[in-house]
């Protein structure tokens, strides 16, 4: 038995997080530690929101609250919409909490130690008019790179590219929209990144469970070369500064940078759960408690990989303290809607909660899982969406489970009969089953997550296609012990399915176990050659056949969401 430690990135606070982000990151990794904890291995699946920063603070303002209590309301919608789509996080924390400020400000003061951190001074847009700095989003512009108008200052949306305030042409404040803005002095600590450029690229380098994707973003960011960074701003919620535990002279009004303690909130979340729970967080976090043996996970969408694999890592390497660091990374290109880009700050695309409103959280999770954004971009259409799920859920899985329950209720009283040797269609199933299982298994190893539901879907279409082989329906006024062959083999095919469908869809797989009888989850990975599997349920076991399991969507539903949330254009 392993122990696994699984992240996603941690969702900012401001807005319920679209498709694309729950393609992305919560999804998959959930998935990967359902598959892992059926496995038998002890996985720790973390999550928290990302709440300091101005999209907190502004978003907050807009909704014309405080920002510790907006930033309250919206933990709820979050952590109630990762229900709604059974994101099965051993914790959901918050960056605000205590524990990820004590480790915020214990990092800065040992990078500190270390030399890695210094006070300098450096130029910030200040606003005469709303008497304060602007930093990062506070200020909009024109990209220096592109010309594109409502650039931040930390990121222009149209180039992507990394921005610094006082980059932008003509800025204006984001608060008043005032212009009447200058450049003033400021001091502020600075990361030296610079000193870490070879520890990191030997980190990198020696790194093996990254894909080439998240390779490829690292080693990008080490060519161009690391910058000293300023980790601290101009603002009053987030981290406060200190210097030997007490506030630090002259960072009264300031606050670490959110890029700076958010994947501390890994960390932070982690002694959350431990204190909740009774439990022990450096048995996951630190070498000499045990974290040794740990396999730490973590997925993100691309646009963070830079942030995982050099600016994290310079914290942690920097501390020279015996944290966990990364070990395998799993990296997402983006999901797209309609060609476009979904986003929170245009309101575009389809954002959890208002999914859930739609259907229920399985159906996603099948088409985002199937559709992972993995090699290349996705798109997601509604047409495409209607198609797969109509499909996959409705046409091949739904219709073998409730095939097979139904028969075998009506024509043997809801119970398992007991029925003859197997024979060439049991040989080919056999056949079929041991292959696809163990294809399943492989690709969740190996994080391939549209590979492991495209196998998986193939394991449910060998049940429809080994019922057209057994023909139970055609042997059973002439042959009934063959005919209860193909009931026994089929109710156990759909246990099964249930098994290797829990990862993506588990509330739907939950809901096959229960009509076939079985008490508890389906949560233990299939184990042993399908001849065997396929016994597992005996003559004489009872079932109820569920109520329709997939529900089709129709084209008068896609046609209302199309014209509610948007398609094309
Ligand atoms: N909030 C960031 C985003 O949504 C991700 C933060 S990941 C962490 O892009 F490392 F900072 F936690
Ligand atoms: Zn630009």
């Amino acid at each position: 038995m392993a122990r696994i430690l699984i992240t996603s990135a941690l969702p900012y606070i401001n807005g319920v997080k679209h498709l694309g982000n729950l393609a992305g990151s919560m999804l998959p990794a959930d998935v990967y530690a359902r598959f892992q904890r059926m496995r038998g291995h002890e996985v720790l699946y973390i999550c928290a929101t990302d709440e300091h920063g101005t999209p907190a603070e502004l978003a907050a303002a807009e909704a014309g609250m405080d920002v510790r209590e907006y930033c309250d309301r919206e933990h709820e919608v979050q952590r109630r919409a990762g229900e709604g789509f059974s994101l099965s996080y051993d914790h959901f924390g918050r960056t605000s909490n205590p524990p990820t400020h004590r480790l915020t400000q214990h990092f800065a003061e040992v990078l500190e130690a270390k030399g890695l951190i210094a006070e300098r001074t450096e130029k910030q847009v200040y606003s005469i008019d709303d008497a304060r700095f602007l930093p990062d989003r506070y200020v909009e512009g024109e990209c220096p790179h592109c010309g594109f108008e409502r650039a931040r200052g930390d990121q222009c949306d149209n180039c992507g590219r990394l921005l610094e305030p006082t980059d932008l042409k003509n800025p204006y404040s984001k608060i008043s929209g005032s212009r009447n803005l200058e450049v003033r002095e400021t001091r502020h600590l600075h990361l030296l990144q610079t000193k870490m450029a070879d520890r990191l690229r030997a980190w990198v380098d020696a790194a093996e469970g990254w894909p080439s994707l998240a390779k490829s973003i690292a080693n990008k960011w080490l060519d161009e070369g690391l910058r000293d960074r300023s980790i601290t701003r101009d603002l009053s919620w987030g981290v406060p500064v200190t210097k030997d535990g007490a506030p630090r002279p002259g960072f009264e009004n300031k606050v670490f940078y959110v890029w700076f303690d958010a994947p501390i909130g890994y960390i932070g979340a982690t002694v959350e759960w431990a204190e909740a729970a009774g439990q022990d967080w450096q048995r996951w976090w630190r070498a000499e408690k045990g974290a040794g043996d740990v396999s730490y996970v973590q997925f993100m969408g691309k646009d963070n990989v830079a942030f995982h694999t050099v600016s994290f890592p310079a914290t942690i390497l920097g501390s020279e303290e015996p944290w966990k660091t990364v070990d395998r990374l799993k990296a997402f290109n983006w999901l797209n809607w309609y060609g476009g880009k979904f986003s929170t700050s245009e309101k575009r695309g389809v954002f959890m909660d208002k999914a859930l409103e739609l259907l229920p959280g399985d159906y996603w999770r099948w088409y985002l899982t199937a559709n992972a954004p993995e090699g290349s971009d996705a798109q997601f259409t509604w047409e495409h969406f209607q198609t797969v799920v109509n499909k996959d859920l409705a046409d091949v899985l739904g219709n073998f489970v409730n095939r097979i329950l139904r028969f075998a209720a009506s024509r043997f009283d809801g119970a398992i009969p007991d029925g003859g040797a197997p024979g060439a269609a049991e040989d080919w199933l056999y056949a079929e089953v041991d292959a696809r299982l163990a294809a399943i298994a492989g690709h969740y190893e190996a994080m391939e997550f549209r590979k492991a539901a495209a196998e998986t879907r193939a394991l449910w279409a060998a049940g429809n296609e080994y019922l057209t082989r057994a023909e139970p329906w055609t042997h059973f006024k002439t042959d009934r012990d063959r005919a209860a062959l193909g009931v026994r083999t089929g109710v156990n095919l759909a246990r099964l399915f249930a098994l290797a469908a829990h990862p993506v869809i588990p509330a739907s797989a939950q809901t096959i176990w229960t009509a076939l009888g079985l008490s508890g989850a389906p949560d233990a990975w299939p184990a042993g050659k399908a001849a065997d599997l396929l016994g597992e349920l005996k003559p004489g076991h009872a079932f109820t056949p569920p109520d329709v399991l997939f529900r089709k969507v129709e084209d008068e539903q896609i046609a209302e969401w199309s014209a509610r949330f948007g398609g094309a254009g």
